[in-house]
């Protein structure tokens, strides 16, 4: 015998629907969508549907950050579950609390179900941020019975759970928090989101190598994977998109967190500063899909024992073999301690950064900066010889935005309106600007600084904007 089908149906205009959803493609209408019961059942009770519906057609919905739309791929899709991943501190819960305040206010039914905090604790965060709590649904969020029960009440469309660490399912006999607790809520949750329709997103602690505390099956269990990071002593935020069923992955949100919470900046904007430093130099890394401009710094600091080598932010086996070019190019960087660093302690990775390295360190060693308004581009072989990089184009529009008007880049490379090309062959090429001082180094007694936060502290110029969000 079959079971009873249900079948999802506009009130307003009829429309059927193959999964539920916040809006009705038909009408437009929000929240019309309702379950209806069918007369029509399918032999042995299974049900067999064609593969596309009318109303299949993607749905979106805003969470309020067009950053964070982007990296989940639009918006946020109904039925589909997102994991929030970031460690303890970085902002998970603020920026949970954000969407499901601009979702509400989009008049989005949300319920939100804490166990890490009371329902006071969220208040008094929601008044801090300066929204409206009044309209958020709330569930203490530490028994997943009381969270299933609480979300097929309420049908709302977003259900938010943080953390997913803190939900405990009496069933599971293991304890709340581990392995097996974990991976048996996310399942219930999905389960719950696929029934219902309704959009979950989880939070969930991870550890410092950066795995999801507990299991990293959970990712298999998602539909998406967002990773939140930063420096917690600064305020720049990065969301990353890692797996994704319903986007492309690698997309990048830049917010910055502020004493009223998170809001999106434009990553330039604050890792470039106006007037370069004598050991800095602007580079135009791609983070994800995107380009970023990026300042990288580098302290040469001589020494008469053995040199250290410290990167923050940077390759650091890049940094090496860039330091090593120099020496080569009669570039004194061998017999100093040599520092590096990207502006915010961001990662930057991206071969293209080699040209910029080279530029901080050729302008540390001689203590001249880099002429006005440049940045570099291209990745450094052995030889020294620049090659090009791809995403030209996207790494020269962010460079404009930034107020760069020279790049120095592999020849060939075409520059655009406003931005010019300086080609060049050889690392040494692009560091002319620099000379080959030996100033700096022959001074046997130079000030040795092994902290670099101590060099740019004593830079207002230099890290104004930057102090401004604490790095
Ligand atoms: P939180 O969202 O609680 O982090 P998580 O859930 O990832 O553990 O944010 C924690 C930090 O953010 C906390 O140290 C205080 C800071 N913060 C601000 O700077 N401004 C704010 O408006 C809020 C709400 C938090
Ligand atoms: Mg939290």
């Amino acid at each position: 015998m079959g079971k009873v089908r249900t079948l999802l149906v506009c009130r307003d205009c009829g429309q059927q629907l193959a999964r539920w959803a916040g809006r009705c493609p038909g009408c437009g209408g929000w929240g019309t969508i309702e379950e209806r019961a069918a007369t029509e059942m399918a032999a042995g009770g299974v049900e067999v549907t064609v593969l596309v519906h009318d109303g299949d057609e993607d749905q979106r919905v805003s969470t309020g950050f067009a950053g964070v739309d982007r990296v989940l791929g639009g918006g946020l899709v109904p039925g589909s579950v997102a994991l929030l991943a970031g460690e303890p501190g970085i902002g998970k819960s603020t920026l949970l609390l954000h969407v499901v305040a601009n979702l509400s206010a989009a008049g989005l039914s949300c319920l939100l179900a804490s166990g890490e905090e009371s329902r006071g604790q969220v208040a008094s965060r929601a008044r801090r941020l300066g929204v409206d709590g009044a309209s958020v649904s709330f569930v203490p969020g530490r028994e997943l019975p009381s969270v299933v029960a609480a979300a097929h009440t309420s049908r709302p469309f977003l259900l938010a759970v943080d953390s997913v660490q803190t939900l405990r399912d009496p069933d599971s006999g293991q304890v709340p928090g581990g392995p097996a607790q974990v991976r048996s809520c996310a399942d219930a949750l999905v389960g719950l989101a696929k029934a219902l329709g309704i959009a979950v997103v989880l939070t969930g602690h991870v550890t410092k190598d950066g795995d999801v505390a507990g299991p990293r099956t959970l990712e298999h269990a998602v539909d998406v994977v967002l990773t939140f990071d930063g420096d917690p002593r600064s305020g720049l935020r990065m969301l990353t998109g890692g797996k994704n069923r319903f986007g492309a992955e690698g997309e990048v949100a830049w917010l910055e967190m502020t004493a009223r919470g998170l809001h999106e900046i434009d990553p330039s904007d604050v890792l470039v500063s106006n007037q370069l430093e004598p050991g800095a130099a602007v580079a135009l890394p791609r983070a994800g899909r995107r380009a970023l401009a990026v300042e990288v710094q580098a302290l040469v600091a001589p020494t008469q024992g053995p040199p250290r080598r410290h990167v923050t932010g940077l390759d650091p086996r890049r940094f090496h073999l860039v330091a090593a070019v120099l020496e080569r190019a009669s570039i004194p960087v061998g017999r100093a301690d040599l520092f590096g660093a990207s502006a915010g302690g961001i990662r930057v990775d991206d071969p293209a950064c080699d040209l910029a390295l080279a530029a901080a360190l050729a302008s540390a060693a001689t203590e001249r900066p880099p002429p006005e308004a440049s940045a570099f581009v291209g990745e450094v072989g052995l030889t020294g010889v620049v090659r090009g990089v791809a995403a030209m184009p996207a790494r020269l529009s962010v460079a404009r935005a930034a107020g760069i008007r020279t790049v120095f880049a592999a020849p060939g490379t075409e520059g655009i309106d406003g931005v010019r090309i300086v080609p060049v062959h050889h690392a040494k090429e692009a560091l002319t600007w620099a000379g080959a001082s030996r100033r700096r180094v022959e001074r046997a007694e130079g000030v040795r600084s092994t902290d670099l936060n101590e060099q740019s502290n004593g830079r207002p110029e230099w890290a104004k904007r930057r102090s401004d969000l604490g790095f």
